[in-house]
């Protein structure tokens, strides 16, 4: 081979490579071509709507919900948009409200106050907080059959995935039932989804339509009850 034809065909290669990762990219960027996202710090100068400002960002709270949407269609292993709810837009909001945040519907709102009393790095718990609220945007609630303790748990578990997780958890093991919520129940389905993998995606998946404690035993062959106290065992001492 000439040295000539040698080096046509290594740049036609590489026009092909940089096409087909065009190509990829153009079918990653429709996966969220429908979606909006909004950020409005409705907290303006009070100290919190500082710290956000100064710490965290518009722009980078538009990236997080991005961040946070793609990696919860994986951790729910919704793959195509006919698995998914119909979601066009999601809104957050900096507000001056009580509690850590809440979430109605596709509305996201982050308490202010709660970040400026924040004691540490409250961008890292800023993106973990986000990533709870945005499972509860995309998550199925039972048909509002499903007990708000693992409504909780499934967020915390995406939350656990992600990384972002708080100081203050309790630790594996801990907690007096299934059902208590949060950061509990979070551990407790980490747990359940090691014995099965993608056990939470699953268990999502049923919750479409309704909701049944049944549908613990149907997925891992055992009674919710018992998986509880296999789990307690697990850690006791
Ligand atoms: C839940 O599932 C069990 C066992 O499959 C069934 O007997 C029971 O009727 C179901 N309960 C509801 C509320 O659907």
């Amino acid at each position: 081979m000439k040295p000539g034809n040698y080096i046509n065909r290594l740049m036609a290669t590489r026009v092909l490579h940089v096409s087909m990762l065009a190509i990829i990219s153009l079918f990653a960027m429709e996966a969220q071509a429908a979606l909006r996202y909004t950020v409005t710090n409705n907290a303006g100068t009070t100290p919190g709507g500082m710290r956000f400002t100064n710490q965290i960002g518009i722009p980078y709270t538009r990236q997080t919900l991005a961040s946070a949407t793609n990696f919860i269609w994986q951790t729910f292993r919704q793959a195509s948009a006919a698995d998914r709810k119909s979601v066009q837009q999601v809104s957050l909001f900096i507000d001056n409200v009580g509690g850590v945040a809440y979430t109605s519907g596709d509305q996201i709102h982050v308490s202010a106050s709660y970040l400026a009393g924040y004691s540490g790095d409250v961008k890292s718990e800023f993106t973990g907080v986000v990533y709870h609220e945005m499972a509860h945007v995309w998550q199925s609630n039972g048909a509002g059959q499903a007990p708000g303790g693992l409504i909780e748990g499934i967020a915390d578990f995406v939350r656990l995935k992600s990384g972002y997780v708080p100081g203050h958890w309790v630790k594996p093991g801990q907690g007096d039932r299934w059902d208590q919520g949060y950061d509990v129940t979070a551990r407790f389905l980490n747990y359940c989804d090691g014995l099965r993998n993608g056990f939470v995606a699953e268990l999502n998946k049923k919750m479409r339509t309704g909701y049944n404690v049944s549908f613990f035993a149907e997925l891992l062959g055992k009674s919710v009850d018992q998986l509880w106290s296999d789990y307690k065992a697990k850690y006791a001492q």
